[in-house]
């Protein structure tokens, strides 16, 4: 392997960096940081990474969610156990589908930084450098906020801390106890055509729950049943801070970025010849990449090789974004050279970031019907190639906010403005993205029967 240190990447092209005024005040902030405890722990980069060649095996499905980006403003412990709240009952829904267990990996504590489709925003005549992320510049429409501050980053730290300390008490704490995640209550799922599927689920549960009381097992004698694993993930970025919370592994002496247990490469900076593809080269953790349309297949097999050169299993997850009708004509343009190459991958589908359109009222929207369309698409196009949909990536909040139009609530283009606290990017609400989950278990289903035959056929 080429020299990598923490540092290399300062010698590649790097796109979608923030450019400081005061790079003293910079170096003081990313020194504090490096002196700072990591925030998750190399063993369990390592155990994710089982969990997740687990998935490429099609023995697991992963679920990765949570918001496009975290704010300061929307910082509350009822948002982070909504929305671990929703992203556990989405996962029993599938679970339950396909008889599988689900990898549940957060966006959350620590997705801040965000690239943008134009350096420069206009209002009223009036350009402004764009919102970049709370942890870089402010969201106000002003000179002053708009400038990146690296104070900011130390905050974004803390708050990214304290996130995972809640995250970490609610899934080993008892929170997450499965006699009371599948009675969690689902407002939205009354009255309406999902509820008696939700109550069937609840019910199969229940027996389940039972039986396994009649011999014995209960969430007191059984650990399993109490706690979840529950792992943290965002946009590898911000190469500055990243860099500043990679740590050597002391029992192993490798590098692991400890800002995350899993990181992911954007769609805008995967260049093979890039800053961010050099960074990531040299970490642990897993990986994703980001797939949308403009990317060859060549390109692709390149970046992997580069990223995951003794072809590790876990290490790598393609994340396809395509937008609903691109789908089948792309997605099997990347799938095919992987399979030919025996690349081993996780496949997982976001379909958020293809789909996004503004509304006639001016908001950026997702339509919900869009988002079901690109799942069931990329799990009809793994099944017509033979390959295994490993994954689902969303934009979502615990939180009922009016940011993507259609679902069973009928959001309008006229309702988005009643409660549209985004950031950046529409999220499906919370009862948006148990929808989904019930929209496509039967996709599920016959998902994890066709991977059953993968195994049994490979064997
Ligand atoms: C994101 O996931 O927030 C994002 C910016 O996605 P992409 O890189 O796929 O556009
Ligand atoms: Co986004």
């Amino acid at each position: 392997m080429k020299k990598w240190t923490t540092d290399t990447w300062k010698n590649f092209p790097a796109k979608h960096l923030p450019v400081y005024q005061d790079e003293v005040e910079l170096n003081a902030v990313l020194g504090k940081i490096k002196n700072y405890p990591p925030l998750v722990f190399a063993g369990e980069s390592r155990s994710l990474k089982k969990e997740l060649a687990k998935v490429v095996e099609g023995k697991a499905f992963l679920l990765q969610g949570g918001d496009c980006a975290e704010s300061f403003a929307e910082f509350h412990p009822d948002n982070i156990r909504d929305t671990f709240k929703v992203l556990l009952q989405m996962s029993l829904v599938l679970t339950s589908s396909a008889s599988l267990p689900v990898v549940k990996l957060g966006r959350i504590a620590g997705q801040f930084s965000k690239p943008r489709s134009s350096p420069v925003e206009v209002k009223d005549g009036v350009e402004l450098p764009s919102y970049l992320g709370d942890n870089i510049n402010g969201m106000e429409f002003n000179e002053k906020a708009r400038v990146p501050d690296a104070k900011r980053l130390f905050r974004a730290y803390s708050q990214a801390a304290s996130t995972l300390n809640l995250l970490r008490a609610f899934s080993q704490g008892g929170f997450a106890d499965l006699r009371q995640v599948h009675l969690w209550n689902l407002g939205f799922v009354k009255k309406t055509e999902q509820e008696k599927k939700y109550k069937q689920i609840e019910d199969k549960i229940s027996d389940a729950l039972d039986f396994m009381e009649a011999c014995g097992i209960n969430p007191e004698s059984n650990r399993r049943l109490r706690v979840v694993n529950f792992y943290t993930s965002h946009e590898a970025l911000h190469l500055p801070y990243e860099a500043a919370m990679t740590r050597t592994d002391s029992t192993t002496g490798e590098y692991h970025d400890t800002s995350a247990h899993f990181v992911w490469i954007g769609d805008r900076t995967r260049q093979p010849d890039g800053a961010h593809v050099e960074f990531c080269r040299g970490i642990k953790n897993p990986i994703g990449i980001k797939c949308g349309p403009s990317l060859k297949s060549d390109e692709l097999i390149r970046l992997i090789n580069i990223l995951n050169p003794t072809n590790e299993s876990g290490r790598i997850t393609l994340i396809s974004r395509f937008g609903a009708n691109l789908v089948e004509s792309g997605l099997p343009k990347l799938i095919r050279p992987i399979k030919k190459e025996g690349l081993n991958v996780i496949w997982s589908c976001d379909p958020m970031h293809g789909n996004t359109i503004k509304a006639t009222s001016g908001f950026k929207t997702r339509p919900f019907n869009d988002v079901v369309k690109e799942v069931k698409n990329v799990f009809g196009v793994h099944q017509a190639e033979g390959t295994y949909a490993g994954g689902l990536h969303i934009e979502m909040t615990g939180q009922e906010v009016t940011e993507c139009t259609g679902g069973a609530q009928k959001i309008s283009d006229q309702d988005l403005s009643s409660r549209y606290h985004t950031h950046c990017d529409p999220r499906l609400n919370a009862s948006q993205a148990l929808e989904l989950a019930f929209l496509i278990s039967d996709e599920i289903k016959k998902n994890s029967q066709y991977s059953k035959n993968i195994i049994k056929a490979a064997s």
